[in-house]
């Protein structure tokens, strides 16, 4: 960790509103650091820059060459999302380094290992926080690298709040802890097995995290990268005594984390920063440092709601992806016809029907189809191929019948792509798998990589998988398919660059509600961490919540009321959006269901109300094709009452608000289900108290009249 103090040469900038101040310098060994200001306090103490390969280092020997800094001030309209127009405002400082010369003392070998080497790091201090990335240029003498780590650091000025999960290289489906810099190591020994924190012994945690401070005005301070491409994902190593953090790369099996043929731009590392927690919830900084769109003619993509046979198979009532159990049994068999169905097995042609209906009488554009193609009994199998068959419907499961059927309703089937992360296999098949898709109506894939790697053990997070992730959904676009992508290298805003990523899944969802549960304040969290990235297929929509009632042998129970379901169209925004329940629990509830049926996926402008990490969110929404207005609030496990200002509206009109509320007697645990449908007219000068249950939430419609 650096102690070093800024020289007479450092070079700074301040953002935009001047709130923000960022200093550059390099210590006496030549190695650059930078530090980080708002509001006249010190957010990021000298922290140290640079990488490190085996060709070259990239972290001392440096002077600064020469600065470049610029101004920008440009809007960007998005495909979709929170809103219809972004503003991209900073002021940029491009550090322009070059070698030093050799200083009395220095081991020329070490100092000199390329000589003339020079790096850019570039810095966009924008009002609401920093993004900085090195860009390598050509060098004289070697171009190709081999990384090891970066040096970058982020040090803090004090034992802040942490709101974190653990490192890991391969998944990020897990709750968050909300903890110290000190309480760290136990709040990671609390998590079970498959933590890299574990497995090192370590303090590492992955991102996006927060962190808050404990000063009477707290600041709140969110840590993530934006547009991660031909790199690997970086986690961060904590200091729990100097109150730091380093960039970890996710290596390869081999240890290395990179191979880069220059010139490369690194990811940009981002620090969002404010004393408003709402700030963070409604920062675009993320998606401001990605590439514009790369997908000229966006017309086909599609934000969309949809259904799925999918939670068929969590409910514990022993439905399977697999068509039958046999396989295990008879090891060798390809013909999946002489195989006995086992009659659980949900993704049949008759069953199917019954979504595309319940779809088709509801507007609900989309049916997710999971368990449909040859392979899943494969993967069960010892043999553990782990190869899936990306045209071969199971023989219950007619895809023309299916085809056609689904037009004459109006509804697009969506496909699903298990791939057992063989993602090798994944890349051999994806022409063949796209063009089936096309051939047979399919505009949407859900896509997942469940399980190690292959080949070689590859890191879900590592290099490889990030370029894997990235030719996906460039073929995808040359195919014109959407994707929904689980268990891939968690979002960093690329789906500005390519919108037919239209969500991923990337933290633990909704489907933990039958695995453990997931508490209130899992919802109150994502948002100030997991979401920065990118929209989240989070499954939101569960109306039966206690598993017991799907078999009586099962516990457990989702921390929610059946209200707060509906909010969480709101507070977790995605342009594909899932109501994950059975239509016949819909069914139970058809005057709830109205919401699902009339929320958007797709949003003009959005103003977050009230926001405290890991307790409530308050959050209101224009609807992109209509005048009408959506409000989504939502509380940890405590009852709570979000205050409502509705000055969002328009001035001198009038709207009518239909409220779904939890019941006075509701809570998440004892009575869920308790709900009021309400209506009240409102206007721009409405102040409105609105109770929520513990678990609970509430969610708003809001029509001009
Ligand atoms: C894990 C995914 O997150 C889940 O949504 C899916 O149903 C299963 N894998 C099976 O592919
Ligand atoms: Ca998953």
């Amino acid at each position: 960790m650096l102690t070093a103090a800024f020289s007479a040469a450092a070079v700074g900038i301040s953002s935009p509103s001047g709130e923000l101040t960022l200093n550059v310098d390099v210590d006496a060994q030549g190695r650059p650091f930078y530090s980080l200001d708002y509001k006249g306090t010190q957010v990021i103490t000298p922290s140290l820059l640079g990488l490190t390969s085996d060709e070259t280092d990239y972290t001392r020997g440096f002077s600064i060459a020469s600065v470049d800094t610029v101004t920008v001030d440009r809007s960007w309209e998005p495909v979709w999302g929170e809103y219809a127009t972004v503003r991209d405002h900073f002021k940029e400082l491009a550090v322009n380094l070059a070698e030093n010369p050799i200083a009395a003392g220095e081991d020329p070998a070490q100092a000199s290992k390329q000589p003339g080497r020079t790096m850019t790091v570039r810095f966009r201090l924008f009002d609401d926080g920093l993004g900085f990335r090195y860009e390598f240029p050509v060098q004289p003498r070697n171009n190709y690298l081999t990384v090891r780590g970066e040096n970058t650091e982020f040090n803090f000025t004090g034992d802040h709040t942490l709101y974190c999960i653990p490192g890991d290289y391969d998944t990020d489906e897990y709750l968050f802890s909300e903890t110290t810099f000190s309480g760290l190591p136990d709040a990671l020994n609390n998590y079970g097995r498959h933590t890299e924190a574990q497995r090192t012994g370590g303090t590492t945690i992955q991102t996006p995290m927060l962190l808050k401070t404990a000063d009477a005005t707290p600041l709140y301070i969110s840590l993530h990268e934006a547009a991660l491409a031909g790199y690997p994902a970086m986690l961060l190593d904590v200091d729990t005594e100097a109150k730091g953090m380093k960039a970890h790369l996710v290596p390869d099996r081999l240890g290395v984390s990179a191979y880069l043929q220059l010139p490369f731009a690194t990811p940009w590392r981002t620090v969002i920063v404010s004393d408003d927690a709402r700030d963070i919830l409604a920062s675009q900084l993320v998606l401001n440092l990605n590439e514009p769109c790369a997908i000229e003619d966006t017309s086909w993509i599609k934000p969309m709601k949809f259904v799925g046979v999918w939670w068929e198979m969590f409910t514990g009532n022993q439905k399977t992806w697999a068509y039958s159990d046999d396989y295990l049994a008879k090891p060798g068999v390809t013909d999946y016809t002489t195989l006995t169905p086992n009659g659980r097995h949900p993704a049949n042609t008759e069953n199917v029907k019954k979504y595309i209906d319940f779809a088709s009488k509801h507007g609900i554009e989309g049916v997710l189809v999971e368990g449909w193609n040859e392979g899943w009994e494969d993967w069960a199998s010892y043999r553990k191929n782990r190869q899936f068959l990306f045209d071969k419907p199971y023989p219950d499961f007619d895809v023309d019948e299916l085809r056609e059927y689904a037009k004459s309703k109006g509804v697009k089937l969506i496909m699903h792509h298990e791939t057992a992360a063989n993602a090798a296999d994944y890349e051999r098949q994806l022409d063949r798998a796209f063009q089936f898709m096309k051939d047979n109506n399919y505009d949407a894939v859900k896509t997942g990589y469940v399980g190690a790697i292959i080949p070689r053990s590859e890191h879900h997070t590592s290099q490889w998988m990030v370029d894997h992730a990235r030719h996906v959904i460039e073929r995808a676009a040359d195919y014109q398919i959407m994707i929904d992508s689980h268990e891939a290298p968690r979002p960093t805003g690329l789906c500005r660059t390519y919108p037919n990523w239209l969500a991923q899944e990337s933290a633990r969802g909704g489907e933990f509600e039958s695995m453990g549960g997931n508490p209130p304040s899992h919802t109150c969290i994502l948002p100030f961490t997991r979401l920065k990235g990118g929209p989240m297929d989070y499954t939101p929509g569960l109306f039966e919540t206690r598993m017991s009632y799907y078999n009586e042998g099962k516990t457990g129970q989702a921390g929610t009321t059946l209200a707060r379901q509906l909010a969480l169209y709101l507070t977790m925004p995605s342009p594909m959006q899932m109501a994950c329940d059975l239509p016949e629990n819909y069914e139970r509830f058809p005057d709830a269901f109205q919401f699902i049926e009339d929320v958007p996926v797709d949003w003009s402008d959005s103003r977050y109300l009230e926001a405290e990490p890991n307790h409530y969110i308050t959050v209101a929404r224009r609807d992109k094709h209509s005048e009408d207005w959506y409000v989504g609030a939502i509380t940890d496990d405590k009852a709570r009452t979000a205050l409502i200002d509705f000055s969002f509206l328009p001035k001198g009109e009038k709207f009518e608000a239909t409220i779904y509320e939890d019941a006075p007697d509701a809570d998440w645990k004892d009575n869920p289900q308790a709900y009021r449908i309400r209506t009240v007219k409102v206007d721009s000068k409405t102040k409105l108290k609105q109770p929520l249950a513990p678990g609970g939430g509430a969610a708003m419609r809001i029509v001009k009249k």
